[in-house]
């Protein structure tokens, strides 16, 4: 199928549970706010009904997507520009995903490695919401018939299976209806990893706050996670080459070179021979540049929350408007009496 047909639309979403990290903000929130400035409709969506695939306090749950719905507003997603809303208020997200339910197979989902990592040992006990999360990821996307979809790395595995699903439905249904999707996960830092352990990725539900920075971390802070960071004792090399053995050496590269929007060749080409000694104080000081006026304006949007929830609504509004249609011909595709 000519993913040309559809035009042009990027949809993503963030799970309201916990606080974002300086891995949302590189890895997905930074490149929402490129992708709605290269003037191509975008549809940003906090994802409520994901986040309670494990178990979320109601009262955390309503103040994340306010304060997720803050962090998106300060780091320069306008509400005008782009469409932002929280998926309860759009309903035909869940209406798709229960036609898709019915599409996917459960041998996908157990492959997920999302699945196997958070179910564990005890799948048995976890929720069904939970295994049938891609499902619903899948709807988010393609509700929109959007065709690219900014994410970390992280996401790339669910969004083989949002293609997977899309063909599958346009293959039994002998249509052209859903796009096959695009990934967009590119830039220095698709996968920053925890300041503790270079193998593993920084994550809301590592228990160690000192594993991430937090967009609502003051300089403080900052500076001390970032002097704590775990390291080697080799200098800096020159070339990106040198950093291939040496995870927790690559990852600080890393987040310096999105931080500052180069590339990791150009920071070495700079820092090449430094001792971390010198340069956690350089990374420290871009990244309290980049992330303090982010925190600033959250802080200052949460003073109103009233106006927050008022831009959800209208973003629901305009994202409805959209989804509505395409969950009609669904139904009309799928043989429901209308
Ligand atoms: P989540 O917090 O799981 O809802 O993730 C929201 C977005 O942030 C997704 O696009 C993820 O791929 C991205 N993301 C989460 N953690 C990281 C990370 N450590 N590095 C890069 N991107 C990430
Ligand atoms: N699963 C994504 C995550 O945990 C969040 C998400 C839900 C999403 N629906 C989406 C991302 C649709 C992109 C598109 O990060």
């Amino acid at each position: 199928m000519s993913e040309t047909a559809f035009q042009p639309r990027v949809f993503s979403g963030i799970q309201p549970s916990g606080d974002l990290h300086l891995g949302n903000y590189l890895g997905a929130l930074k490149r929402f706010v490129t992708m709605q400035d290269q003037g191509i409709e975008t549809i940003y969506c906090m994802v409520d009904l994901h986040a309670i695939t494990v178990w979320q306090d109601p009262t955390d749950l309503r103040n994340a997507t306010r304060e997720l719905a803050a962090g998106f507003i300060a780091a320069g997603l306008d509400p005008e520009k782009s469409i932002l809303f929280n998926q309860s208020q759009v309903p035909e997200h869940a209406q798709l995903a229960w036609i898709f339910n019915c599409v996917a197979r459960m041998g996908w989902m157990q492959r997920m490695t999302q699945w196997k990592d958070k179910a564990g040992k005890n799948a048995q006990n976890a929720s069904l919401g939970l295994f049938a999360y891609p499902s619903l990821m899948a709807a988010d996307i393609l509700i929109y018939h959007a065709t690219h979809v900014p994410v970390g790395d992280d996401q790339k595995q669910h969004l083989e299976l949002t293609r997977d699903i899309a063909m599958k439905f346009n293959h039994d249904y002998k249509v052209d209806f859903f796009p096959v999707t695009e990934p967009v996960i590119e830039g220095a830092a698709t996968r920053v990893m925890s300041l503790r352990d270079g193998s593993k990725k920084m994550s809301k539900s590592d228990p160690s706050a000192a594993s991430r920075i937090n967009m609502t971390d003051d300089a403080d802070t900052i500076a001390k996670k970032i002097r704590k960071a775990k390291t080697d004792p080799e200098a800096l090399p020159s070339e990106a080459k040198g950093l291939e053995e040496r995870p927790e050496a690559r990852n600080l590269v890393n987040i310096y070179a999105a931080l500052s929007e180069t590339s990791v060749d150009d920071v070495l080409r700079d820092v090449g021979g430094k001792q971390f000694s010198e340069f956690k104080p350089m990374l420290s000081e871009l990244a309290v540049e980049k992330l303090a006026p982010i925190s600033g304006e959250m802080a200052r949007l949460m003073q109103d929350t009233s106006e927050i929830d008022a831009i959800l609504h209208r973003g629901s509004e305009r994202a409805r408007a959209i989804a509505a249609p395409i969950l009609e011909q669904t139904y009309e595709i799928v043989g429901m009496v209308r």
